[in-house]
């Protein structure tokens, strides 16, 4: 679609946000402190990375990063991706898909036929039919004006919903994002899917693979609809164009690369050899001795290898959360999941819960230059679910020192704090309000509504104790500092006159 100019500025700002950014902040502050690291602090480390710390949990956490089969079960391949598409797939996985963690097999035309209706033999079931506006089903050039306009509205809220479900910090496009490093390359889907698995799909993945690592969203009917108009028209899912060169003659040159096309099954030639029962015998010995149920459920075939049905059909509370949104695709617990998020493992010691639960509702921007959490439309229960949890669960055994027990800062203390922050350069990387400042960290105009004084103090005193990666320099701030700036960020409350 026509946004295909638009996108590649997009990507230029991205860009330039992420090569320039650091650049200022090391302008500004001065690195280079020897890191002298608080004995107290050490031990509070340990919380987050030393099983003997953590609390005990009411049920086993499931990662998602140790599934068993690290590929999709193939029973029902056939409806989700086209025989072409499959076809140059199990030729050469890289070639298709960037960032494809499937191996080469090496397998010849004449074999991948074979295990191609060997595949197809295997459907269980038919992806329900949508009905969808028939001119939803044309080309965006045989649109009327008025198709257009109508199909243009469904796209720019798909085009929405998209944004906000933050799709591409799982999937890169075109090699672009994709930073939690768990979702295949989307930018050329549009030559595998169609748009009635595509529905299917998003409204209930757990239905196609029990194991995925992919979020459940809590869509709606027409968000689905919005976000299949957008996946299958935008340029950004179709294949680039090759250009065209030109040598200095203006003769048009052989494309650059030498290498030999793929041979693709066509539709019309798989229609002719589809009900072979013979290929169908040979698919299956091929896929048997490739091996191929190392990595995929495959009906018929698995049973050469004991297979752990896992069972979720009672999950309830946090637990069903946690598989259904798949948060620790993203987060970590204890020893469990992933690393792109905040580490959650003492959550319940850091966050205010009243905060958390409106967040995980809708979440707003914490930090904005890092990534940012999905809006998975968690219900107001699901939010109560997580937090009771939190609460019992995942906070320090001893409560972390929290300098004003029981009361408020006083004024003197929080003026003092004030005067610091803007010594010290806090507000090259933060805003604290309406006064400005950097945008590197997150905005702390509303800090004391999130985080509790306890864990601002923990975090001032070494920022690189809580997050290795935290770009905060240590100020190695004394005592009375210390108390100073956490009793200025504690006050530091939506509702307080001056600061809206
Ligand atoms: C070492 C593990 C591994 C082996 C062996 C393997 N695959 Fe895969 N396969 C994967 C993974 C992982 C994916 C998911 C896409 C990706 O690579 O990221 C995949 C995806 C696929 C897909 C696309 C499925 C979908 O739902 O999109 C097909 C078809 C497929 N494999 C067929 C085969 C066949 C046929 C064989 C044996 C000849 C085979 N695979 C062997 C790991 C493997
Ligand atoms: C938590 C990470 C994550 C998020 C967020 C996510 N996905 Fe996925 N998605 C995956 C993974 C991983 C797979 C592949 C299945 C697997 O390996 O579990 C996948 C598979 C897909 C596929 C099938 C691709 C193929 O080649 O088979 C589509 C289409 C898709 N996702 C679309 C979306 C859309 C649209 C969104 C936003 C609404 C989204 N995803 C959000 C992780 C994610
Ligand atoms: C696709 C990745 C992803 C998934 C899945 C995900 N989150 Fe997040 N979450 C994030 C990111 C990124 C942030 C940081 C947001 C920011 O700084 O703006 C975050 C922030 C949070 C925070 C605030 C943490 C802090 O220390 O600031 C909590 C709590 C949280 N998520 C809980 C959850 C829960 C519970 C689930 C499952 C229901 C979940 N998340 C699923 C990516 C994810
Ligand atoms: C070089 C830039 C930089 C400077 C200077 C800086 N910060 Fe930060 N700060 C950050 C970033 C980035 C984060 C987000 C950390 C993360 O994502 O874990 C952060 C996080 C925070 C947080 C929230 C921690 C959390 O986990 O949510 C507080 C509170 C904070 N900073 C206070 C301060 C104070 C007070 C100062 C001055 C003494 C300061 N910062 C100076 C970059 C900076």
């Amino acid at each position: 679609m026509r946004s295909r100019s638009l996108a590649s500025l997009q990507k230029i700002l991205i860009l330039i946000a992420i090569v320039g950014l650091p650049w200022i902040v090391f302008m500004n502050v001065s690195f280079g402190q020897e890191r002298k690291i608080d004995s107290m602090f050490l031990d509070l480390d340990k919380k987050y990375r030393f099983p003997e710390e953590w609390s005990m949990l009411p049920f086993e956490l499931e990662d998602p990063y140790k599934r068993v089969k690290n590929g999709p079960p193939l029973a029902n391949v056939i409806s989700k991706a086209n025989v072409e598409w499959i076809s140059r797939w199990i030729a050469n996985p890289k070639k298709v898909v960037s960032n494809a963690k499937m191996p080469n097999l090496g397998l010849d035309f004449e074999e991948i036929k074979a295990v191609i209706v060997f595949l197809s033999s295997l459907k269980e079931k038919e992806v329900p039919q949508i009905t969808w506006d028939a001119f939803l089903l044309k080309k965006e050039d045989d649109l009327s004006e008025d198709e257009y306009d109508k199909m243009d509205k469904i796209y720019n809220n798909g085009k929405g919903v998209w944004g906000r479900a933050r799709c591409t910090i799982c999937h890169p496009i075109k090699g672009l994002g994709g930073n939690v490093g768990v979702g295949p390359d989307l930018g050329e889907i549009t030559t595998k899917i169609n748009r009635n698995w595509l529905y299917d799909w998003l409204g209930n993945t757990k239905n196609h693979f029990p194991d995925t690592m992919m979020a459940q969203f809590r869509f709606t009917d027409s968000d689905i609809r919005g976000i299949v108009e957008f996946v299958m028209r935008d340029t950004q899912f179709i294949p680039e164009e090759e250009e065209e060169e030109e040598d200095e003659e203006g003769e048009e040159k052989e494309p650059k690369s030498a290498e030999p096309e793929v041979q693709m099954l066509t539709e019309k030639e798989f229609d002719n050899i589809r009900k072979d029962t013979a290929l169908v015998e040979k698919g299956r010995d091929i896929v048997e001795k490739a091996r191929c149920f190392v990595c995929h459920d495959i009906k018929g075939i698995s049973e050469l290898m004991p297979v752990v049905e896992k069972k979720r059909d009672g999950l309830a509370g946090f637990e069903k959360l946690l598989y259904e949104i798949r948060c620790l695709s993203c987060h970590r617990i204890q020893n469990k999941g992933g690393t792109y998020a905040p580490n959650l493992t003492i959550t319940g010691s850091k966050i205010h819960m009243s905060w958390e639960k409106e967040f995980l509702q809708a979440p707003d921007i914490i930090r904005p230059l890092s990534q940012q959490m999905p809006k998975f439309n968690l219900t107001e229960d699901d939010a109560k679910a997580a937090i009771e949890y939190i609460e019992k669960n995942l906070h320090t055994k001893e409560p972390l020192p929290n300098p004003f027990e029981g009361g408020a800062p006083p004024a003197d203390v929080v003026a003092a704090g004030e005067k610091l922050f803007y010594e010290k350069g806090c507000n090259t990387c933060h805003a604290e309000g309406t006064k400005g400042g950097g945008v590197v960290g997150p905005n702390l105009q509303t800090v004391g509504d999130r985080l509790q004084p306890a864990y601002i103090l923990y975090h001032l005193k070494n920022p690189q104790q809580a997050n290795p990666q935290a770009v905060e320099p240590n100020f190695v701030l004394s005592d009375d500092e210390l108390k100073s700036l956490v009793g200025f960020l504690a006050d530091h409350v939506q509702n307080k006159e001056g600061n809206k």
